[in-house]
């Protein structure tokens, strides 16, 4: 049920007036009902509290009320409080009738299986560790803000790196984000303009992200082409790649390859935007530098800006992010970040850098990365699946068109939702269709049950 408007309403009383206080408050809520601040059905103060707000009589108030009654601006039933008319049409149109949005579940619906890349998984936020991390943030003083991060985050991340991907960045170049889509937005503000090359296929979030920039798709559907670059090189002024885990498949790009596309880019003077996602996670046993690193250590003169998420490995509902840049570009993208402000909450800044002092985050990846073997292993004893094309941390189940959506609607019926295969194509010509999960964002017992479903509808069921 709605509360009643707060006394706080903005009603305003002239004493002076020579309209009598009555009529005043009558013409007040006609005029707060018709431009719509207030609401049909909601509940108006009662005369007792309105009158002491007001310091009116009550008597005044109730004459007001039988007065908007009689109009048919409020309705008083016996034992209820007087509200406004429900069936009166908004002024502002049915879209201002707000309501409240329904309270979110303490806990997400245990019968959904979410295996969309980039969702789904354990939430952190249950984690001991990271809630230790965000009550002592509560105490903490956070100090003087940074626009570009607090200090003590922007190191934490930096420790992160060397320790989990083995890159060395000076915490000074490390700017924070809400993720790698506001890290590529980062750079529209601050000034990049020109076309934007994007994978094709690639991950459909960042191009999204783009939609009001001038894109020119690259195919990379068998790698990264070097005839494709080729092409692009004279209309372009950056590009986005994602070298470690290109969606869908989630291949890596070879270190030779990397040095090629730098060249590439210095020869045509083109940006790169490195999305370097999941790499921390290092779910392979081998570790390629990163863009950023190579174009420093083999002195190519490529200019790379570097995007990185936390959103997968802790869940978006923390919006953290970072981006890692120097020289004149670095130094554009600071004074931006400067002048929007810091790109999420200080508070949660200091307990992302408590989480990561803790080892919060390093044990989080461990048992990731258990999962990961522990789905891999799933995937072996279920057996053939149609259409499975199985690279990196995904799978692909390649299908036809309608296949790929009568498969997503049974399934999500079932309570198990996956990402569209096709979704991650620009354009029209030569898009594949199916579907893709994340394998390891289930446990074992949870993925056995998804992939036998699967198996289920697309005809292909284990003996
Ligand atoms: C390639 C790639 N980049 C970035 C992200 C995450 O982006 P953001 O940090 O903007 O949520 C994802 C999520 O699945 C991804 O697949």
């Amino acid at each position: 049920m709605p509360r009643a408007a707060g006394l706080s309403l903005p009603i305003e009383i002239d004493r002076d007036s020579a309209m009598p206080l009555p009529d005043q408050l009558v013409a007040e809520f006609r005029r707060l009902i018709s431009t719509g601040v207030l609401h049909p059905d909601e509940p108006v103060p009662s005369s007792r509290r309105m009158s002491a707000h007001l310091g009116i009589s009550r008597g005044t108030v109730e004459t007001a009320y039988a007065q908007l009654g009689v109009e048919g601006y409020l309705v008083s039933r016996e034992r209820s409080a007087t509200r406004v008319n429900p069936d009166l049409p908004t002024a502002l149109g049915e879209s201002s009738r707000r309501r409240p949005p329904p309270t979110p579940p303490r806990r997400p619906a245990r019968d959904v299986i979410d295996l969309r890349p980039g969702f789904g998984g354990d939430n952190p936020l249950r984690e001991p560790a990271f809630r230790r991390a965000w009550r002592d943030s509560l105490d903490t003083d956070p100090g003087p803000i940074d626009p570009l991060g607090q200090p003590g985050a922007r190191w934490a991340i930096a420790e992160h790196l060397r320790l989990l991907r083995g890159t060395k960045v000076d915490p000074e170049d490390i700017i924070l984000t809400s993720g790698s889509r506001d890290g590529v937005r980062l750079l529209f503000t601050a000034g990049l303009d020109g076309a934007i090359g994007i994978e094709n296929p690639g991950f459909p979030g960042l191009r999204q992200a783009m939609t009001d920039r001038r894109l020119v798709p690259f195919d990379v559907s068998a790698g990264l082409d070097e005839a494709e670059l080729e092409r692009i090189g004279p209309l372009v002024s950056a590009v986005v790649v994602t070298p470690n885990h290109q969606f869908p498949h989630g291949t890596t790009l070879p270190v030779d390859r990397r040095v090629r596309l730098l060249g590439w880019a210095a020869e045509n003077d083109v940006l790169v935007i490195e999305d370097d996602y999941d790499s921390e996670a290092r779910y392979r046993r081998t570790v390629v530098p990163t863009l950023y690193d190579l174009a420093v250590a083999l002195g190519i003169g490529a200019q790379v800006v570097h995007v990185g998420t936390f959103s997968t490995l802790l869940t978006s509902a923390v919006s953290t992010g970072y981006l890692i840049a120097h020289g004149p570009i670095g130094r554009r993208l600071a004074d931006t970040r400067t002048a929007l402000g810091p790109a999420f909450s200080p508070v949660m800044q200091t307990a992302l850098a408590s989480y990561l002092g803790s080892g919060g985050l390093r044990r989080r990846i461990s048992r990731g990365r258990r999962r990961l073997r522990a789905a891999e292993a799933v995937l072996a004893e279920v057996g053939p699946i149609r259409g499975l094309v199985h690279e990196g941390r995904t799978l692909v189940i390649e299908t036809d068109e309608a296949e790929a959506g009568r498969l997503r609607t049974e399934l999500a019926a079932k309570g198990i939702l996956v990402a569209s295969l096709a979704a991650g194509w620009s354009g029209d010509s030569d898009v594949r269709h199916g579907i893709v999960l994340a394998h390891s964002n289930a446990e074992a017992p949870v993925l056995r049950r998804a992939l036998r479903t699967v198996q289920e509808l697309t005809g292909q069921a284990a003996d």
